[in-house]
């Protein structure tokens, strides 16, 4: 039987590429749609100004979007998908964990909290226990886990698959598309014909959330890894997908041969919205490219190309589909994760 889903802040960016995903899914029922108090009472259809690939799926655009509150959610739902504004999740989540819902979240706010896993299934699934010790110290029913942020899904996979030549320092740029920032994020006069070299937190969260993923759980407490990591973040005229240059220095002498190799023979996992391959390691330099490699694996594969030596150490690039891979898809393989791990 299906494991009954709700999706809170469903009309937004991330929102509608959750219900894309997720209707169908084979484990998973959307029994439930949650946004502000302005979309309350409205059917999906009338409240959400629908902007990802095909139609709303028939049987959401009718149902009733509630409002944002743990006593508008069905009982028997038993997984939410949040895509909450950070601000108003700080608020919300907690009150829903309480009240004994299970919840992959994608906003930001506690993500660093030590007794919260930060999870990308690939790589550090065994943080998922930590979850224990979050019902423990909170005496929630529910459970709380997060996804990081879409520039640290895109290159973190790359440094897992390094991990054993001993990560030292590692400097990142990141080429980020407008959907990062929701729709009405950064306006169209901004954008057009430019690049803007600030994203607020934005070099924060690579640079500490990286560190979380990267740590290690002892099964009571979670270190974060020494490796250094330097983070400078700049959006561009691009709809979708993320595009990271890359510089690590490890331990270990490390040849370009040796590091694709290493990112090829990663290993993906068997969930059902893992892709058959991780990390696509392209040979030609001037690849990966956000148009024509963010679609890779049905948007949820890591892409990688240029690799070469440089006086940094290894250098490289990076994508993946932000809005797939970096936020909805990935709270929904976190989803599975906590299915396939006897949370729900
Ligand atoms: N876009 C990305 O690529 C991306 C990637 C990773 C993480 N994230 C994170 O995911 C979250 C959502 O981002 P987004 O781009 O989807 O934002 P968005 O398009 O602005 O959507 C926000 C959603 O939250 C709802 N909402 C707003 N204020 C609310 C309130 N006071 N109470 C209840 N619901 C409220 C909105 O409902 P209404 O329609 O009723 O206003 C809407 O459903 C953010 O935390 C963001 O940082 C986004």
């Amino acid at each position: 039987m299906a494991v009954r889903v709700g999706v809170l802040g469903a009309t937004g960016a991330v929102g509608q590429r959750l219900i894309q995903l997720l209707d169908p899914h084979p484990d998973f029922e959307i029994a439930a749609l949650t946004a502000s108090e302005d979309s309350a009472g409205k059917s999906y259809r009338q409240a959400a100004k629908w902007r990802v690939e095909g139609p709303i799926p028939d049987d959401v655009a009718d149902t009733t979007v509630s409002a944002t509150d743990p006593d508008e959610v069905p009982d028997d739902v038993d997984l939410l998908f949040s895509s909450l504004p950070s601000s108003v999740g700080a608020e919300v989540e907690p009150a829903f964990c309480e009240a004994g819902y299970v919840m992959s979240s994608n906003s930001s706010n506690a993500r660093m909290a030590d007794d919260v896993p930060l999870v990308i299934p690939e790589v550090n699934a065994d943080h998922l226990d930590l979850l224990e010790v979050q019902r423990d110290e909170r005496g929630w029913d529910g459970a709380m886990v997060k996804n990081p942020n879409c520039s640290t899904i895109t290159f973190v996979p790359t440094l897992a698959a390094l991990a054993e030549y001993g990560l030292e320092s590692v400097h990142v740029a990141t080429l980020q598309a407008v959907s990062g920032a929701g729709y009405d994020g950064v306006s169209s006069m901004e954008i057009i014909d430019n690049a803007i070299p600030y994203i607020g937190s934005e070099e924060d969260k690579l640079e500490t959330e990286s560190r979380k993923l990267l740590g290690e759980f002892d099964g009571a407490e979670l270190s974060h890894n020494g490796v250094e990591v330097a983070a400078s973040c700049n959006r561009i005229p691009t709809i979708d997908g993320h595009l990271e240059n890359v510089w690590v220095e490890t331990e270990a002498e490390l040849s370009p041969e040796d590091a694709a190799e290493a990112m090829r023979e990663y290993p993906s996992l068997e969930l059902r919205s893992s892709p058959d391959q991780l990390i696509h390691v392209f040979d030609e330099p001037d690849r990966p490219q956000p148009r024509l490699d963010r679609t890779l694996g049905d948007g949820m594969a890591i892409a990688a190309g240029g690799l070469r030596e440089s006086s940094f150490g290894l250098q490289y690039n990076c994508l993946a589909h932000n809005t797939i891979r970096g936020a909805a898809g990935a709270s929904v393989l976190n989803g599975e994760l906590l299915l396939e791990n006897g949370y729900l």
